[in-house]
């Protein structure tokens, strides 16, 4: 079985039943040891992929208003230092053109502005985005339907 349908098939609480050493050292589509999960208490949120915060690649996650683009989400540290996610397909014209700036997403293609939560800040963004949940487990960062 090949890690990202493991944690697919699993979701989010039975994916952190793993051992830390494979959350830190995995990447897309590895295979993976598991303990089995229980069953019980799973979330429904489906792990979509996890982001090692000590990769070269995560750098811009490290800084407080950084970004980085993955798999079509936008994921940032916000000012706060939370981790938030959010589709870079903007609602206003279907573009793939969010990012994150001054704490908030935004639509660089007409300037669609979106909070954290998705809501519209002005009329471009009038009919929101979809986010996605964030999750922290040391250095993993993993996003979740
Ligand atoms: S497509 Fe994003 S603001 Fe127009």
């Amino acid at each position: 079985m090949k890690r990202n349908e493991f944690l697919k098939s699993i979701g989010t609480g039975a994916a952190f039943i793993l051992t830390t050493g494979c959350l830190g050292g995995c990447s897309k589509g590895e295979d993976i040891p598991f303990i089995a999960p229980n069953g019980s208490n799973l979330p429904s949120n489906t792990v979509l992929f996890t982001i090692d915060l000590s990769s070269e690649e995560a750098d811009n996650l490290l800084k407080e208003g950084g970004f980085i683009i993955q798999d079509d989400i936008v994921i940032a540290k916000s000012l706060s230092g939370a981790y938030v996610a959010a589709t870079v397909i903007c609602t206003h014209e279907s573009r793939k053109e969010v990012t994150f700036q001054k704490n908030e997403f935004l639509c660089t293609a007409h300037g669609a502005r979106f909070d954290q939560s998705g809501n519209g800040l002005n009329d471009f963004g009038k009919k929101g985005l979809k986010i996605y949940q964030t999750l922290l487990n040391e250095n993993v960062l993993t996003i979740l339907t």
